[in-house]
C-alpha cells in the first residue's frame, strides 16, 4: 500500500523503501475445521500386543529389500502405549479435527470371526478422550494393514473381501458411535497401483489381472461399508471416500500432450471417482493395461455398481502432488520437488482439484491430507519448507472456498515422524519430530506455526 500512495502524498517527502515485503493477511472461512492425519500402522507400534493378529505390511517389511531401511512398524512411534501423551500434543495444537485409522487385525485377528475386545477398547478409549478435548475424531476404517489370515485366502483378490470389510465396518460403527465421520479405504488408487502394478508396497504383487479385480473390490467394499454405516441408523456421523487426487496438466498445448493427460486423468482419478459418485466406471482403453481392464470388467457383476454409488455424505481427498503429463503419457517434473522425491509442490492443484470436485460432484470435501517431509539436515527448528507448504495450501483451500466449494476440513499429515511404507524411517513427515530411539516429541518449528493459526484462524502470506 505504502508504494502506491508514494505518488499521492503530494508534500514531497521521499518514500522510504520498505525493509519488509508487503504481506497479506487471509482469513480462514469459520466453516473449515483445522486438524492433523495419521495411520494406524505408521505410528503404533506394538504390533504384538493385545492379540493384534499379523497384517500384510508386517509380512512384506520381512521381505528383504523392500523398505529402504530395512524397517518395519513393529515399534513406529509408540502411538499405542503413548496415545495419551499424543492427545495432548493434539491439544498443544489446538486441532478441531484429527484423523486416525483402526488396525483391522487389532479389531479382528483373523480378519472375519470373533472380535478382539482389547483391540477396539483401544479406539474406544482412543474416541472418547477425543470428544472430553473436543476434537472430533475423523476415523478411517482401512488404511493398508489388511489381517494377512485375509491374504491367505486372496485377500482383495478375493470377491469375498468386499463382505468381510462390510463386517468389519459394521462392528466398527456400532462400538465406536462418538466417531463423528467415517473415511472408508484409504487411496484405492495407490494399494491398486503400488500393491498390485508396481509392487512397491504389500502384498508386493505385479500382476494386472490381479489389479483388475482388486480395483473393483476395493470399490465394492467401500460400497458394503457405506450400507453397513445407514443400517446402524447413526444420526450424527458421517461417511465418504478417501481418494487421492492427482490433478493432471498437459506438459505443452499439442493435441497428443492434451490426450495423454486426459488418459493420465482416468489413471488417476475418474477410474476412483465414477464408479463412486456416478455409478459407472469411465472408458478404460488407453488408461488401465488391457489385462487389467479385462479382469476389471470381468470382476462387475449386476448390482455392484449399485453397491458402489450407495450416496456418501461427503468426499475424502488427499492431495500431495499434480502430475504433469507429455505427450506420450510420460510424467515430467515442472515443480518444486520435495524431500519425497516424488512429489512436486504445486499449491494451485489443490484449488484446481477442489473447484473441479465441486463442479463436477456438488460434494462436502473433506481435505484428508496435505504434507511434505522434512528436507534432509532440516533441524526441528527450522521447518521452513513445511511452513511455506501448509501456508500455501491453506490459503489454495481459502481461494477454493471463495469461490463457493464447500470444504468441512483441512487436516495437515502428519502429528508424528513416523513409518513411511516402503521409505521407512528416511523420511520426516510429522509436525513434531520423534527421537526414535528415545522416543521423545519435539514440536517442530511447523506445530507451532500451525497452532498460530489455528488459534488466530488467518495466514500471513
Ligand atoms: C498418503 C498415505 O495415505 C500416507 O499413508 C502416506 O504416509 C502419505 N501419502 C505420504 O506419502
Amino acid at each position: 500500500a505504502a508504494a502506491v500512495l508514494a505518488g499521492c502524498r503530494g508534500d514531497g517527502e521521499p518514500e522510504a523503501a520498505p525493509t519488509t515485503p508487503a504481506t497479506r493477511r487471509v482469513e480462514l472461512p469459520a466453516g473449515l475445521a483445522l486438524g492433523v492425519a495419521t495411520s494406524a500402522y505408521q505410528i503404533e507400534g506394538a504390533v504384538g500386543a493385545d492379540g493384534r493378529g499379523r497384517s500384510i505390511w508386517d509380512e512384506f517389511c520381512a521381505v528383504p529389500g523392500k523398505i529402504d531401511d530395512s524397517s518395519s512398524g513393529a515399534v513406529a512411534a509408540d502411538h499405542y502405549r503413548r496415545w495419551e501423551a499424543d492427545l495432548d500434543l493434539l491439544t498443544e495444537l489446538g486441532v478441531a479435527s484429527y484423523r486416525f485409522s483402526i488396525a483391522w487385525p487389532r479389531i479382528f485377528p483373523q480378519g472375519t470371526g470373533t472380535v478382539n475386545p482389547k483391540g477396539l477398547d483401544f479406539y474406544r478409549r482412543l474416541v472418547g478422550r477425543l470428544r472430553e478435548r473436543g476434537i472430533s475424531p475423523v476415523a478411517t476404517m482401512y488404511h493398508w494393514d489388511l489381517p494377512q489370515a485375509l491374504q491367505q485366502r486372496g485377500g482383495w483378490e478375493n470377491r469375498d473381501v468386499a463382505g468381510w470389510f462390510g463386517d468389519y465396518a459394521e462392528t466398527l460403527v456400532k462400538a465406536l458411535d462418538g466417531v463423528d465421520s467415517w473415511l472408508t479405504v484409504n487411496e484405492p488408487k495407490i494399494i491398486v497401483q503400488q500393491g498390485y502394478q508396481r509392487g512397491w508396497m504389500a502384498p508386493g504383487r505385479r500382476d494386472e489381472v490381479a489389479a483388475g479385480k482388486v480395483l473393483h473390490h476395493l470399490n465394492l467394499a467401500h460400497g458394503r461399508a457405506v450400507q453397513a454405516f445407514r443400517a446402524s441408523g447413526s444420526k450424527q456421523a458421517r461417511i465418504g471416500p478417501c481418494l487421492a487426487i492427482t490433478p493432471c496438466y498437459p506438459f505443452d498445448e499439442s493435441p497428443e500432450s492434451r490426450q495423454a493427460t486426459r488418459l493420465a486423468d482416468v489413471t488417476e482419478n475418474t477410474l476412483y471417482l465414477e464408479p463412486l459418485l456416478k455409478g459407472s466406471y469411465p472408458a478404460l482403453t488407453g488408461a488401465l493395461d488391457p489385462r487389467a481392464a479385462g479382469a476389471l470388467r470381468a470382476a462387475v457383476r449386476d448390482g455392484d455398481l449399485a453397491v458402489i454409488s450407495e450416496p456418501v455424505d461427503f468426499l475424502g481427498v488427499n492431495y500431495y502432488s499434480p502430475a504433469v503429463v507429455d505427450p506420450t503419457g510420460e510424467m515430467l517434473k515442472r515443480y518444486p520437488v520435495s524431500a519425497a522425491g516424488w512429489q512436486q509442490i504445486h499449491p494451485g492443484g489443490l484449488t484446481d482439484l477442489l473447484v473441479r470436485l465441486h463442479r463436477d460432484y456438488g460434494l462436502e470435501i473433506v481435505v484428508a491430507e496435505n504434507g511434505l517431509p522434512d528436507t534432509a539436515g532440516e533441524s526441528p527448528d527450522a521447518d521452513e519448507t513445511r511452513i511455506g507448504f501448509l501456508r500455501d495450501h491453506l490459503a489454495a483451500t481459502q481461494a477454493a472456498m471463495s469461490q463457493g466449494v464447500k470444504v468441512r476440513a483441512y487436516h495437515a499429515w502428519t502429528l508424528l515422524d513416523d513409518f513411511e511404507w516402503a521409505r521407512g524411517y528416511t523420511q520426516r513427515w510429522g509436525l513434531v519430530h520423534v527421537d526414535f530411539p528415545s522416543q521423545r516429541r519435539t514440536p517442530k518449528k511447523s506445530a507451532r506455526w500451525y497452532a498460530d493459526v489455528i488459534r488466530t484462524r488467518s495466514l500471513e502470506l
